[in-house]
Order: C-alpha cells, then sequence, then structure tokens
C-alpha cells in the first residue's frame, strides 16, 4: 500500500480511539492516536499528520482549539471534528476555523472511512457533506473490505443492537435467506435495506412487497408474474418481482400473511431456484436472496399449523431479532436527536438550529413505552420540532400520552401534576430572563453575570440549556 500521508487521532476516550484505528485499518494511511489533546500538538510538530481527526468535547483543550493550534502549524493540515453534541454552531464555528468536515456521533465505519478518504482527495466523487450518519449508499470498494457500512442508516448503541449490527455484517455477503423479527415499527425494513445494501447485490433492485395487503391471487401474479390471457383482464404478459428483481433482494414483509397456496408456490421457487409464471409453461430461473419478515412468532404459527414448516426452515436460515423500543432506552435520545437533525436538514437550513431536548423531554421520552417502537418516536420528534418553534423542546411540545407517564409514575395524585408544572414554569422563567438579561448586556456573559448575581459559568451552562447562544 503506497502510504501516502498519516492520520492523528485525537480523543480523550481511550476506547473510542481504538475504535476509529480499527476502522482506520482500512485506509492505506498510518494512523497515530493520542488521547491527550496537549501532547497531540507536539506529534502535530514532529509527525506533520495530513488529516487530524478531533473530538470536540475535551477536559484539557477542546477540538476547535486543537484545530486551531494545528492550522497555525501546517495551513494544509485537514482536520474533521467529531462531535457528540451536533449543533450547527459548533460546525459553523468549526467551518471557520478551516475544519475539512464533522462528523457527529455516533457514526459508522463508513462515514469514517469515507471522511478520510475524502480528506486526502481520493473520493471526490462522493461529493456531499457526511456530517452525520451518513445516508450515502456504501459503494461497492467498502463493502467488499467488509465495513459496517450495512448498518449506515441503523442506528444503536452498543451493546443493545450490537448483536443486530454484528449479524448484518456476517449475514450481508452471504447469498443466505434471512428472517427479520421485530414489534411494529422496530426497523425490520431498515435492517433488510442494510443487509442489501451491504451485499454484493447492493447495485441490483431491493423489492419490498407487502404480503399482507393485496389479495391472494394478485401477491401470486405481483411475485411471479402472468402470461398474457393466463387469467380474465390479463391483456398483457408481465413479469414477477421475482425476476424484476434479479441478482438482488426480495423483502416478503408479513411473511406470515400468505395463503397456504401462496406458501408452497414460494417454497417450490426457493428449493428449485426456477418458476413459471402464471399460465406460463416456461421455467425461469429465479437468482434473488430472500428475507421476509414477520411481527409475529412463526414458529407457533406453525404450530398452529397456519405456516409451513418447511417453508419456516427455509427462510429462517439467519434469524434477526429486533428489540423493541422499550427494551433499549439509551438508544431513545441518541434516535430523538438524529431524526431532529435530519427534519431540519429537510426543512432547509433557513432555521439555522438543530432544537435541542431539554431535561424533562428527555426524561418524558425514556420512560414511555413506545408501542410503535422506532416509528412512533420519529413522528413524536417531528411534531415537537414544529411545535417548538425554536431552540428547545420541553414536555410542552410532546404529545398528552407521554406527559401522563411521568404524573402517573411520579406518586399519587397531584404530586406528578405539580412537580412537572412547577418545572415547566421554571424552564419557562429562566428562559426569558435569561434572554433579557443578555439583551441588556448585549450579549456580554461577563456582564450579564455580575448584574444577575451569578458566577460566568452558570451563565453559559444556562445558555446552552435554552440553546440561546446562537441568538446573541
Ligand atoms: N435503528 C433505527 N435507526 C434509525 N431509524 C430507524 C431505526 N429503526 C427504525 N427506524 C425508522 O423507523 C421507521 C420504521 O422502520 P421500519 O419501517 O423499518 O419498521 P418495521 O419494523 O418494518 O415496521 P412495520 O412492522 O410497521 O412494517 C422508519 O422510518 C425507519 O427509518
Ligand atoms: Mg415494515
Amino acid at each position: 500500500m503506497g502510504i501516502a500521508g498519516k492520520i492523528l487521532i485525537v480523543d480523550d476516550e481511550q476506547d473510542a480511539l481504538d475504535n476509529c484505528r480499527r476502522i482506520l485499518s482500512r485506509v492505506p494511511y498510518d494512523c497515530l492516536t493520542e488521547c491527550d489533546p496537549s501532547r497531540a500538538l507536539e506529534i502535530i510538530q514532529r509527525e506533520r499528520p495530513g488529516l487530524i481527526l478531533t473530538d470536540l468535547r475535551m477536559p484539557q483543550l477542546d477540538g476547535i482549539e486543537v484545530l486551531a493550534a494545528a492550522k497555525r502549524m501546517d495551513p494544509s493540515v485537514q482536520v474533521v471534528l467529531l462531535t457528540a453534541h451536533a449543533t450547527v454552531q459548533t460546525a459553523v464555528t468549526s467551518m471557520r476555523y478551516g475544519a475539512f468536515d464533522y462528523i457527529t456521533k455516533p457514526f459508522t465505519s463508513s462515514d469514517l472511512v469515507q471522511v478520510a478518504r475524502r480528506a486526502f482527495g481520493e473520493d471526490e466523487s462522493t461529493g456531499a457533506k457526511q456530517a452525520g450518519v451518513t445516508e450515502v449508499r456504501p459503494s461497492v470498494d467498502h463493502r467488499r473490505q467488509g465495513t459496517r457500512a450495512s448498518c449506515a442508516r441503523v442506528i444503536g448503541e452498543r451493546p443493545a443492537m450490537e448483536s443486530v449490527f454484528s449479524l448484518i455484517d456476517k449475514v450481508a455477503p452471504t447469498h443466505s435467506n434471512v428472517l427479520v423479527y421485530g414489534e411494529s415499527g422496530t426497523g425490520k425494513e431498515l435492517v433488510a435495506r442494510a443487509i442489501h445494501d451491504a451485499s454484493l447485490r447492493a447495485d441490483r433492485p431491493f423489492i419490498p412487497v407487502d404480503c399482507v395487503s393485496l389479495p391472494d391471487t394478485l401477491l401470486e401474479s405481483e411475485l411471479f408474474g402472468h402470461e398474457k390471457g393466463a387469467f380474465t383482464g390479463a391483456h398483457v404478459s408481465k413479469p414477477g418481482l421475482f425476476e424484476v428483481a434479479a441478482g438482488g433482494t426480495v423483502f416478503l414483509d408479513e411473511v406470515s400473511g400468505m395463503s397456504q397456496t401462496l406458501q408452497s408456490r414460494l417454497l417450490r421457487v426457493l428449493q428449485e431456484r426456477q418458476m413459471r409464471r402464471v399460465g406460463g409453461i416456461r421455467f425461469l430461473d429465479v437468482d434473488v436472496r430472500v428475507i421476509a419478515a414477520s411481527n409475529q412468532d412463526l414458529e407457533a404459527a406453525c404450530r398452529r399449523g397456519e405456516f409451513r414448516e418447511d417453508l419456516y426452515y427455509r427462510l429462517n436460515v439467519i434469524p434477526i431479532v429486533l428489540p423493541p423500543l422499550r427494551s433499549r432506552e439509551g438508544d431513545i435520545p441518541i434516535l430523538a436527536q438524529e431524526f431532529l437533525r435530519r427534519f431540519m436538514k429537510q426543512q432547509g437550513a433557513a432555521l439555522g438550529f438543530v432544537p435541542n431536548l431539554d431535561s424533562t423531554a428527555t426524561e418524558l421520552l425514556c420512560g414511555y413505552a413506545w408501542p410503535g417502537n422506532v416509528r412512533e418516536l420519529q413522528n413524536v420528534i417531528e411534531r415537537a420540532a414544529v411545535l417548538a418553534d425554536g431552540p428547545l423542546i420541553t414536555a410542552a411540545h410532546l404529545p398528552e400520552r407521554l406527559r401522563q407517564v411521568v404524573v402517573d409514575e411520579a406518586g399519587p395524585g397531584e404530586a406528578g401534576s405539580f412537580k412537572l408544572a412547577k418545572q415547566a414554569a421554571v424552564t419557562t422563567f429562566e428562559r426569558s430572563f435569561l434572554i433579557e438579561l443578555l439583551k441588556r448586556n448585549d450579549g456580554h456573559m461577563g456582564r450579564a453575570a455580575r448584574e444577575a448575581g451569578v458566577d460566568r459559568k452558570t451563565v453559559e451552562r444556562m445558555v446552552k440549556k435554552h440553546g440561546l447562544r446562537e441568538r446573541f
């Protein structure tokens, strides 16, 4: 491998360093790591890396300072900030100081690899900025190298989703059929797409088929196609989705909804890898991978005689079980923040900020049981972002059913609602007090702190909490 440059990774957490180093072993550059940002500056001076990846929040020296110092030493160095606190403010500030890009944590392997390649001018074709969790489909090269490109859009914090991610990685390069289990809204289709995107079939179609929304005969002709005159109304011949998906993946959603007749036909296709269109005589080769999904226990359906056991074994070569959102509470704030970011991006940069969730709102999100899982969370967040129309999302912007939870759990009767009302009132008071205070002091935090009789740090903390920095 021709080593064209060095990468320095700066992060105060050793685990994060090790992780980045492991991921970047897939690019042809030497990787240096340092957990002390002051020592990192010495390394920059001595080793002259071409790319620096630095954490934003570190106790001794923050990432922006590392960026500024590195640029002073070597204006040609590329610096990418890794930030868990994704705000437009951070990005704007880092860009102003000459950052090449920033990545929002949690990021995927492919985010990191792609940004490194672009920084070295290797991968210009990917073009668009890659901040945050990328939705750009990984290139074939990355897949061949087995990066975790598959999980580019599936968000989840280890270890809760770790086994899901590692199964996706293991199964993607194979041709095995996969059965994805999970309650409604847990991301079954997303996972199926991730497997397809990370597989060698990625350049071929991914075709989702809903097995419950169509009547039996229509579903049959959708899947297997029909010849002209096969039934009344079949004026022309039509290829089936198994043909259209040639070389790709067919995603059979709610597979338990298939009739016994269709189950038998599907079984034959999977066994023989050949099929005939409805009314056809010719055998056609079938080259598709089948990923099926179910929110019901298929084994139980087999015991009840509703689902063919032999088909079940064909489909269930690799089962992937998606945990419900309520059992991975840690993912809730991460998903919420990511959905906010995506929503604001869709709305354009007009608003200029990504709202933050205040602590009560975060608590309410984490305390709710989410019967509709990730899909329900996504809707709640979108609604809150619209209602908030500002940089802070509070309990007031969440649906009644979420607020109910804390009231119920907070203890008997009035105590819960009083606590909540008090919290909301204090937050509102704090915010408007702060805005007036800062206006009177032209946004000068030191002067504002003196007038209010608190120390500067308190004002800074409150400004951050209420997402006000942008305004002053
Ligand atoms: N881990 C995740 N990370 C990011 N987004 C997710 C995740 N899981 C689900 N989503 C999002 O939630 C929504 C629902 O996901 P999806 O349609 O894959 O769920 P499903 O299990 O197929 O639901 P259903 O059973 O109702 O068909 C989608 O918009 C998807 O992008
Ligand atoms: Mg689905």
